[in-house]
């Protein structure tokens, strides 16, 4: 006798399917701590992905490779230079001591060599 409790075979299929889709959209869905702190903070003059905003760099003066956070000079630096000048501030690059914990600069510092790792990998074999 077949119980009407036990799932059918597309039942489970089915059920699997959503179980799978949930688990994607878990791993590819969710930004990251550092990304999201990123659009909050830092997104309005460094631009998507940090390659530098167009309408910042108007509006600051300045170059817009200036506000390039994957370019390769800075690429060059360490992770305590990139957190120095995330707290501390510089120029024109406001500091944000008083308003981020220490982890929430470090997960930010993390954001920004995962964008130049992905940019680097990008780029290089076209050179
Ligand atoms: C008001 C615009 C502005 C905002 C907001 C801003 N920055 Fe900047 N940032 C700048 C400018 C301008 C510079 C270049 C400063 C200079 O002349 O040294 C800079 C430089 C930097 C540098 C050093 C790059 C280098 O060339 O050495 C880092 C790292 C950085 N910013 C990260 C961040 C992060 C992370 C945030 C968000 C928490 C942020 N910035 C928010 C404008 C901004």
């Amino acid at each position: 006798m077949k119980s009407m409790l036990l799932p059918s075979g597309y039942g489970l299929l089915f059920l699997f399917t959503l179980t799978l889709l949930f688990l994607v959209e878990r791993s590819f869905g969710a930004e990251t701590v550092g990304q999201k702190l990123f659009s909050t903070h830092c997104l309005r003059c460094h631009g998507i992905n940090a390659k530098g905003s167009m309408e910042a760099a108007k509006s600051l003066k300045m170059d817009p490779s200036r506000l390039d956070l994957t370019k390769e000079a800075v690429v060059q630096k360490s992770t305590q230079y990139l957190k120095q000048r995330i707290a501390d501030g510089h120029g024109k690059m406001p500091q944000h001591r008083q308003m981020l914990t220490r982890n929430q600069i470090q997960a930010l510092a993390q954001y920004i060599q995962s964008l130049q790792k992905a940019y680097v990998h990008r780029v290089k074999p076209t050179k």
